[in-house]
């Protein structure tokens, strides 16, 4: 029997029933939909709206049932409309008028706005610390690679030496403002829309105050029409999730050519590469790649979020249990990613001695040897031009600007002396670029620890929600 029996003279068609249903994506929020109905009672029972003892039996009741659903005493009824619906339904079965007197002052519009907004409230704290793991695994590898040369590129050309720890604190820098963003769209989300109504609020005397510290918010929402129908936490956080999918991916498109026999900067454990069926010699980095693949369908669930909600009229519009479904997907794909790629990250070998080898191949020093020149008094122009000379020299005799001769650089410029080799040495390159953000070593430790002395420092997620013994 449906809600709104009273009004029609028709059972809902079967496959529209279905099609109307949200039961199938919307009863993960099972337990969120309860603490918020615990919370609703107190506050009506604390009112006088209804008898304290029935809203106590309403909290016992629902309490129950969360306990059944747990247990698996209770199975949810897949024909339900939604899990607000069911919830209920199964309460005024157990408890008969009491029961039907939960709904009193509330629609299920302030309720599933409720819901989802506990709901991703908790996926926030949970992407956190997934992410913090990450950040950390990052920082404490970088440190341990701090010393490590490798190219750096542009346009995918080795450019300039720098140390593959710098090149990982490059990750934990974004990871950061992921974080940040996370943190900031929990913030913004934190507020209880419940009291809204179906969009009008109520006559009857609520405490909003009340209901919303119950279940830890930061205060009630302020208008009654923008409480049922925002949906930016869901399109705010869903757009963090998507920027941090794009900065995952373009991470696994690097570990995945440093996979390759073409760069082999680093080697995946077995637990995180997979075979070729055909291919005996094959170790391919299926994660990575996965990962890549899946920033797509986030960015797509983004996408869908925005272009659904674009063209709504206040207030609840039905198109928008069409939110549920994009954001989570979002939120469990990047879960998932990240679930599999931390260890992938911890566990990667990382071979130093081919990062050498290609950094001393790219003639990337070619800009520290102009500057030696310069320090020799030659104008930076000349120098410049004269280096030009030595890497054409050296591209077509097949040697690099640090096993060429002494002699070979005298015939280019006279002002070459011995201690030109010292001066191109990668080591030297990369320990001299010692300005914020540069990545000698010593820069790349101190930002290792400063954002590891970060993520400590970031305080605390506030508790979900306080525990049931407040409730009563
Ligand atoms: N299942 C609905 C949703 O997810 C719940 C709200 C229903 N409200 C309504 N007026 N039909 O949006």
């Amino acid at each position: 029997m449906k809600l709104w029996a009273g009004r029609f003279q028709k059972e809902t068609d079967q496959k529209t029933n279905d099609f109307n249903s949200s039961i199938s994506f919307d009863s993960r929020m099972a337990r969120e939909d309860i603490e918020g109905s615990i919370a609703h009672a107190a506050m009506l029972g604390a009112c006088g709206v209804i008898d304290k003892d029935e809203a106590g039996k309403i909290c016992i009741g629902l309490e129950q049932i969360l306990r059944d659903l747990e247990s698996g005493a209770l199975q949810i009824d897949p024909s339900a409309e939604d899990i607000h619906t069911f919830i209920e339904g199964e309460l005024t079965q157990r408890l008969g008028d009491a029961g039907k007197r939960l709904h009193t002052a509330r629609s299920r519009n302030d309720q599933v706005a409720l819901d989802v907004r506990l709901y991703l409230r908790k996926q926030c704290d949970a992407l956190s610390g997934q992410l913090r793991d990450l950040t950390q695994v990052l920082c404490k590898k970088a440190a341990g690679y701090a010393e490590a040369v490798m190219p750096g590129y542009t346009h995918l050309q080795r450019a300039q030496p720098i140390t593959f720890g710098h090149h990982l604190m490059a990750y934990a820098e974004m990871f950061l403002r992921d974080l940040d963003r996370l943190r900031d769209a929990r913030k913004r989300m934190n507020f209880c829309p419940l009291g809204s109504g179906a969009l009008a609020g109520t006559t009857y005397p609520l405490d909003r105050g009340m209901t919303a510290s119950l279940l830890g918010f930061d205060g009630p929402t302020h208008n009654s029409l923008d409480g049922v129908s925002d949906r930016d936490f869901c399109m705010e956080l869903a757009a963090a999730v998507a920027i941090t999918m794009v900065h995952l991916s373009r991470f696994s498109e690097e570990i995945i050519l440093w996979c390759s026999w073409e760069f082999k900067f680093i080697e995946l454990d077995d637990a995180f590469s997979t075979g070729s069926s055909i291919m005996p010699q094959k170790k391919n980095p299926d994660i990575a790649e996965l990962v890549r693949g899946k920033a797509g369908r986030v960015i797509g669930g983004l996408t869908a979020l925005l272009t659904m909600m674009k063209g709504l009229p206040l207030a609840y519009n039905k198109d928008m249990q069409e939110d549920k479904e994009a954001v989570f997907d979002a939120v469990d794909t990047l879960s998932m990613c990240l679930t599999a790629f931390v260890p992938m990250v911890e566990t990667m070998k990382v071979l130093p001695e081919n990062m050498r080898r290609a950094a001393a191949r790219g003639f990337i020093n070619a800009t520290d040897c102009a500057d030696y020149l310069v320090g020799k008094g030659l104008p930076f122009r000349d120098a410049y031009k004269v280096t030009g000379s030595l890497v054409a020299y050296c591209i077509e005799h097949g040697r690099t600007l640090e096993d060429l001769p002494l002699e070979t650089y005298q015939a280019f410029h006279p002002l070459f002396g011995e201690d030109v080799y010292e001066a191109i040495s990668l080591e030297r390159c990369v320990n001299g670029r010692k300005v914020l953000g540069g990545p000698a070593p010593e820069n790349v430790r101190a930002e290792s620890e400063r954002v590891l002395a970060l993520l400590n420092a970031c305080e605390e997620w506030p508790a979900a929600v306080p525990g049931g013994e407040l409730w009563l």
